[in-house]
């Protein structure tokens, strides 16, 4: 009896460890950084960051700081602690990164799905986001007659708190089609005010050739979706007036870079020739005449990788790495990849950084390809790190300490303030204006604040220099000052 209980207890033990091991297997490989961030022995280039480290980046720290969402798509910041996200299957999220808090936010309109690429695409915010909390979002409509042909639209909507209000489509790329793929759909303000939105082939190469098609074009719209008087084509017969540069295959990612006020493009090309673009207004970058790609029958495409007249990309790959997002690096914190392209690839699975030097690139390298993720999106946040989402469902921050030669003791001013000012700002010595008493302090507080600074740091009357505090710098003695006054100003203040 006992004998046949342990067989039984061996043989469903076997079986389950012969099921789960494959499982346990896929879920070490699949979070190497996981392994990576509680490791702290494991040497840098070892790990995630060994991209980083053989750029002589030794210091810079990657943290997951969301996990668990499902395949998102794009995310935006809309103030320095919250961030919107997207996720294909037709959800928008609000995150706050101190509070790690996620919160759904409705009132989303129809969204179609069922495809790798059909659903929730970008998110932007409007230039004046603090005022009008106005956002802006791309996805695919699915056609009400057929049920099955498919469009890219882009909506405006005002948030409020987890709800989007007064939802209104300010575009939808006029007829649908087959294919569920390569809609664009990359949203991007300017510093005009201007929206910018791309808008894909949808998989059918003369698309981009057509002017009056919004398929394989960079659009440009006011923030309300009407037409810019100077746009390129207004005026110009046969070819759409929201068209603002055309040729474009699948362009996923536009960032538009405030300090050299270019638009940069990200686009997908065929089999080889991902392109990086400058976009400017009315030209013709090229697809499907000239590309450094081939069609996946191994065909060449067009009539070859120049002709006059058509744009040139500042940077190809061969072989496609599937490029998606692209930002430029503007920050503090990687001071010396200051003005540097990051261009996240999901074939490629890395971030590809692009050394660029005026219009052109001088090197190429990948970082991070040991996260085996495949990069949605990357945004460099106000402080100078770097967020990068990936289709695995993880948003992470890529930042280093700041820099400083000899590291300063924090600040503890009640601490200085008890060993050295309450000697007599507490009782009253010298005839030092008490803590305790807002009568003795009214005429400091009926002064400028710039004097009270002064006669701090230099002393006067029965204030001695620096109040004895020698090693105080000046800035610390006006720390000491502020939050002197300030507890002055919460007593009780004797009514007249
Ligand atoms: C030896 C006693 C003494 C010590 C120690 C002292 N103070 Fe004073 N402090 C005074 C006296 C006396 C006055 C009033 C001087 C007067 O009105 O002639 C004063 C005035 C001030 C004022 C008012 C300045 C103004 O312009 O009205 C500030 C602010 C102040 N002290 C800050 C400090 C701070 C900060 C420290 C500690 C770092 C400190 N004191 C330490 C004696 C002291």
């Amino acid at each position: 009896m006992n004998a046949i209980f342990i067989s039984h207890q061996f043989w469903r033990n076997l079986i389950f460890s012969l099921l789960l091991a494959p499982l346990i297997l896929i879920a070490e490989t699949t979070k190497p950084t996981q392994k990576m961030m509680g490791d702290i022995w494991l040497p840098a280039h070892q790990g995630a960051l060994k991209g980083v480290v053989d750029l002589n980046v030794r210091d810079a720290v990657l943290e997951e700081v969301l996990g668990g969402l499902t395949y998102p798509w794009a995310f935006e910041f809309i103030n320095d602690d919250e961030i919107l996200i997207t996720q294909l299957s037709g959800q928008l999220f609000r995150y706050q990164l101190s509070s790690k808090r996620l919160i759904e936010v409705s009132g989303l309109p129809e969204i179609a799905g069922g495809f790798p690429q059909v659903g929730l695409l970008d998110v932007e915010i409007h230039p004046e986001f603090a005022k009008n909390q106005r956002v802006y979002f791309s996805y695919v409509q699915l056609d009400p007659v057929t049920q099955q042909f498919f469009r890219t639209a882009v909506a405006t909507a005002v948030l409020r708190d987890k709800q989007l209000l007064n939802v209104r489509n300010i575009l939808e790329s006029e007829h649908f089609s087959w294919s569920p793929s390569n809609f664009g759909g990359a949203l991007e303000f300017d510093d005009k005010g201007y929206l910018y939105i791309s808008i894909g082939n949808r998989s059918e190469d003369w698309n981009a050739a057509i002017k009056g098609r919004l398929e394989g074009k960079i659009l440009r719209l006011h923030d309300d979706g009407s037409v810019p008087k100077d746009n390129p084509f207004v005026g110009v017969e046969g070819i759409d007036d929201r068209i603002y540069a055309l040729g474009v295959r699948n362009p996923q990612g536009l960032h538009f870079d405030q300090l050299s006020g270019r638009m940069f493009e990200s686009e997908h090309g065929p089999m080889g020739g991902d392109e990086v673009n400058i976009i400017e207004a009315g030209k013709n970058y090229g697809w499907p005449e000239i590309t450094y790609g081939r069609d996946y029958t191994m065909d060449p495409i067009g009539s070859g990788t120049h002709k006059k007249g058509l744009q040139q990309p500042i940077f190809y790959y061969l072989p496609s790495l599937a490029i998606s997002p692209i930002t430029i690096y503007r920050g503090d914190m990687f001071k010396e990849w200051e003005g540097d392209l990051l261009v996240g690839a999901l074939k490629g699975k890395l971030i590809s950084k692009l050394d660029l030097d005026g219009d052109r690139i001088r090197s190429e390298h990948d970082i991070l390809k040991q996260l085996e993720a495949r990069i949605r999106d990357i945004k460099v946040a106000s402080d100078g790190s770097i967020y990068i989402l990936t289709q695995t469902g993880s948003l992470y921050r890529l930042s280093r300490k700041a820099k400083k030669d000899t590291p300063e003791p924090p600040a503890n001013t009640a601490l200085i303030y008890e060993l050295i000012c309450s000697g007599c700002h507490a009782s009253g010595a010298y005839e030092a204006p008490r803590l305790s008493v807002f009568s003795d302090w009214q005429k400091t507080l009926e002064q400028p604040l710039e004097k009270t600074y002064q006669n701090t740091i230099n002393g006067y009357g029965g204030m001695p220099e620096r109040g004895l505090c020698g090693m105080c710098t000046d800035e610390f003695l006006k720390l000491l000052v502020d939050e002197m006054l300030d507890k002055v100003q919460q007593l009780d203040q004797p009514s007249e």
